[in-house]
């Protein structure tokens, strides 16, 4: 018995084959009972069946085996449940004989409030609160609803029967082949399903409408939302339709299921899970309404549907072998999402939007307390963990890169070949790879090992001396000090035009070349008209930094100037000029120098992408430079003016969709800066709006905008802007709009009105999952909110403790922070409270405080900074 506690993986002599599950919850009382038969396979001869089960109460006497040769029944002599390891150990006082068998088990649990497991969900059904029974079983929680070899390896076939009230709807994964009224019950039996894995196996009992189409094949697709809510599935279920059509094609392989039905859940820990054949979603993420949802919404349905349903082949058809390959199912359903979402709307111009996802996995991968792609998991506890941006967003970028690599011909038929060869079975990263290298002839697993086992990045340095480029490669840290990572680099690079294309692999530290036509930069500067730049990782397809040369940073800056680069060049200038400011390896001025060349940006990405430069590094200033901050409010200021100024407050006639999701950012910022003209126009707009809810002065996209710029000018004597977005939260039944308010209502820069905000995300009027919203804190408000989260902390960890939802409350709270003594404090807090599920988020808010503390200190060193803001501030157009 010993022998089992203890390890990361169950034992292997039994394995699964199918599973007969019967479940009846009790909404009311919040119960469940269950029973499960599983047909087992004995391998080693054994007394002993271990499988994973937790909360669970399992009967002694309501667990059997029995064989199928002899039709022989054992009964266990001991049957225990090991909760810290959430293991079933059943012990047999006889060998049990190799080949098939029955292993039947009663048992039963509670429908917890936790969105794990079998869980309840709430929701207003003619003014009366009702419960709703959902499962949430990735990655480690079906255990808590049936006892099962709960690992992605273990795949077997489902076959499903419920006991519900009968004026329920009741779904699983397959569709029904029979319901039997059984008094006030009804008894629902699914057909059975294909092979698959424990984590993907669902089930929603509710009150629900829903609206239907098919796809060109037959398959029946189903939005599900609450009742009289049908309308807004009608866009996710168009994209559902469109996008099965797309993955059909582009995996060259049909979806494997009769139907797919998609649902959204009030109270759900993700944004949405890809559970095979019944699809689960957080209202925010499926549901979009013509009048009050923003093209920001719309776009965020599109990803989310596109994502989920690219897990149906990449992850349901062909799943990941362990967690430590989750990164397989992640990073390639984030990437192929944008390829379906570009194929859908491409004027939405998805894969310049792309390098958000890359830039968020630079920012966490430059960290030393990251992990590699590839990551060993060696408890349950350690999974949820790695739901985040190293397994997301690097994991997506650096397919993006081998794809761009490799051609994205060559990509999909081999993409195609692996996912015909693992179909209904698991795979590894190493199994990818050798489809890719088989297709293209290419090393891939040499190349691509340097990206998926070690953590970090390279930042790639690179100096013009004589006609000839030297290129350098070291380990990137935001810190500022150097690792000692070493990557195959596939170093791409365009001189003075796009027409001329260089590439080649950097596979040691530093390489030289010379490159014919490429005379940039070098001695004479005869002619200014041309444009004259060296632009290395063209359109930022590769996963890492780059840092010019004094002379080629001055190149591409008047490059920028003159608008003869792309969009994605222009983002990664610039983001990777922040980045080494941040790192203190280049200066402020620099930065903000560079800055003032995208005055008359207007792609959304990139300005996007400034603004939020411009938040950090106003924060950063009020740190090190207070008597600089508000000269620096208006440089930025100054510098939006031209973008809003074209854009307006209303939507133009015709206009794009990354318009209008520029011209909310855009507003914000000019708000959060403390722009008066917009202050007061927000405020005559949101007051148009109070008085009616449909107003177009305050059309969905810029309502957001409107909320923060009301909020700037809240204090505690004067509340009113305050209690009235609160009155719009409390009306409101669109998940959209109180998302929204909560995002906007601790912006406040008054420190009072931000403790009310965090006590009442805390209160029964936000629910636990939007909770995280509101702790988007001001600057004025982040010492209030580290006693908050101080003395509520027993609470939160209470409420939020079992998920991964804790772990944003303390990077939001703490990685804002800028002095090493915070840090020690923060470190001392939780010396005695840490704990397994937010241990690296801890270590990683931590770091981010000493590289702000550290960036402060840099700062305060620079010469000329405060001459040159004064000149940028004040600097006439
Ligand atoms: N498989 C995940 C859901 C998940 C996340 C389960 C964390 C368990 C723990 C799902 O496919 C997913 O990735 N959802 C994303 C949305 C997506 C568009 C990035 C999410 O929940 O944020
Ligand atoms: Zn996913």
């Amino acid at each position: 018995m010993e022998q089992f506690r203890g390890q990361p993986r169950l034992p292997k002599f039994a394995v699964p084959k199918r599973y007969d599950i019967h479940l009846k919850p009790d909404l009311v009382a919040c119960k469940f009972a269950g029973s499960v038969q599983i047909d087992l396979d004995i391998v080693d001869a054994t007394n002993f069946i271990v499988l994973n089960a937790a909360d669970l109460s399992v009967a002694h006497n309501a667990v059997s085996f029995k064989i199928q040769t002899s039709s022989k029944v054992f009964e266990p002599s001991k049957v225990e449940i090991v909760e810290e390891d959430e293991i079933l150990v059943l012990e047999f006082s006889e060998v049990l004989p190799l080949g098939m068998g029955v292993l039947a088990i009663g048992f039963e649990g509670t429908l917890n409030d936790k969105m794990k497991g079998f869980y309840r969900s709430t929701f207003e059904h003619n003014g009366e609160k009702r419960n709703m029974a959902v499962t949430q079983f990735e990655p480690a929680d079906a255990r808590r609803c049936f006892p099962c070899w709960d690992e992605p390896a273990c795949k077997a076939t489902f076959k499903i029967t419920l006991d519900v009230p009968s004026d329920l709807i009741a779904l699983s994964n397959m569709p029904v082949i029979e319901e039997k009224p059984n008094g006030h019950l009804k008894t629902v039996s699914y057909q059975e399903s294909p092979i698959m894995s424990t984590y993907l196996v669902a089930v929603v009992i509710g009150l629900f409408d829903y609206v239907e189409d098919h796809t060109p094949d037959g398959i029946k697709v189903r939005v599900y939302c609450q009742v009289g809510k049908a309308n807004q599935g009608k866009f996710a279920l168009d994209v559902a339709v469109k996008t099965l059509g797309l993955y059909k094609e582009y995996f060259a392989c049909p979806y494997s299921l009769p139907k797919l039905d998609m649902i959204a859940i009030p109270d759900f820990a993700a944004g949405a899970m890809e559970n095979y054949g019944l699809v689960t979603y957080r209202e925010t993420a499926l549901l979009y309404d013509e009048k009050h949802s923003a093209a920001a919404n719309k776009q965020r349905v599109t990803t989310v549907v596109a994502h989920e349903l690219a897990h149906q082949w990449f992850g349901n058809l062909v799943t990941m072998e362990w967690w430590t390959h989750l990164w397989l199912n992640e990073g390639f359903a984030t990437w192929v999402s944008y390829l379906a979402a570009d194929s859908l709307f491409p004027e939405w111009k998805v894969w310049t939007q792309f390098l958000d996802e890359s830039t968020e996995g630079l920012r966490l991968d430059g960290l030393a307390e990251s992990h590699p792609i590839e990551v060993e998991i060696n408890h349950a506890g350690e999974i949820d963990e790695i739901f985040d941006a190293i397994s997301y967003r690097k994991g997506a970028s650096v397919i993006r890169m081998l794809q761009s690599y490799l051609g994205a011909e060559c990509f999909q038929r081999s993409l195609a070949s692996y996912i015909k060869k693992h179909a209904c079975s698991n795979a590894k990263t190493e199994d990818l790879w050798a489809a890719l290298e088989e297709g293209s002839g290419e090393p891939v697993n040499r190349l691509m090992n340097s990206w998926t086992k070690q953590k970090g990045y390279p930042v790639v340095s690179v100096k013009i001396n004589n006609q000839k480029l030297e290129f350098e490669q070291s380990q990137f840290l935001s810190s500022g000090s150097q690792g000692d990572g070493q990557w195959i680099v596939p170093i791409t690079l365009c001189c003075g035009s796009y027409d001329t294309h260089h590439n080649f692999l950097l596979q040691t530290k530093s390489d030289i070349k010379e490159f014919l036509g490429c005379c940039v930069g070098g001695g004479n500067n005869k002619s200014s008209a041309v444009c004259s730049w060296i632009k290395l990782n063209v359109d930022q397809a590769g996963f890492y930094r780059v840092k010019y040369d004094e002379k080629l940073a001055a190149g591409l800056r008047s490059a920028i100037e003159k608008n003869c680069l792309s969009a994605t060049d222009r983002f990664g200038i610039l983001d990777d000029s922040f980045a080494l400011c941040m790192a203190c390896q280049q200066s402020l001025t620099s930065l903000l120098t560079l800055m003032g060349a995208y005055r008359e940006e207007l792609d959304y990405t990139v300005l996007s992408n400034l603004i939020s430069i411009s938040y950090k590094v106003a924060r950063i200033a009020a740190d090190a430079t207070p008597e600089l901050v508000d000269n620096i409010k208006e440089f930025f200021i100054s510098l939006f003016q031209y973008s809003a100024e074209k854009l307006g407050w209303e939507p133009r006639p015709g206009e794009g969709h990354l318009d209008a999701m520029l011209r909310g950012e855009v507003l914000t910022a000019l708000a959060v800066f403390g722009h008066d003209l917009t202050i007061n126009e927000a405020s005559r707009r949101f007051h148009a709006f109070l008085d009616d809810r449909n107003t177009p002065l305050l059309p969905p996209d810029i309502r957001k905008a409107a909320y923060v710029a009301v909020m700037q000018y809240v204090t505690t004597s004067n509340r009113s802007g305050y209690e009235s977005l609160l009155r719009v939260y409390r009306e409101t039944d669109l998940s959209q709009e109180k998302t929204r308010i909560l995002g906007s209502l601790a912006s406040c820069p008054d420190p009072n009105i931000v403790l009310e905000v965090l006590n009442f995300v805390l209160s029964s009027e936000v629910r636990s999952q939007d909770a995280v919203f509101g702790l988007a804190v001001s600057r004025e408000g982040r010492e209030t909110a580290w006693s908050w989260l101080k003395n509520n902390w027993d609470y939160i960890s209470k409420t939020w403790g079992s998920g991964f939802l804790i772990t944003r409350f303390v990077s939001a709270i703490i990685s804002p922070f800028a002095s090493f003594e915070k840090a020690s404090e923060v470190q001392e807090f939780f010396a005695t409270r840490t704990k397994p599920s937010i241990a690296r988020t801890l270590k990683q808010s931590v770091e981010r405080v000493h590289i702000n503390a550290k960036w402060v200190e840099s700062i305060q060193n620079e010469k000329h900074l405060a001459d040159a803001v004064k000149e940028l501030a004040y600097r006439k157009y």
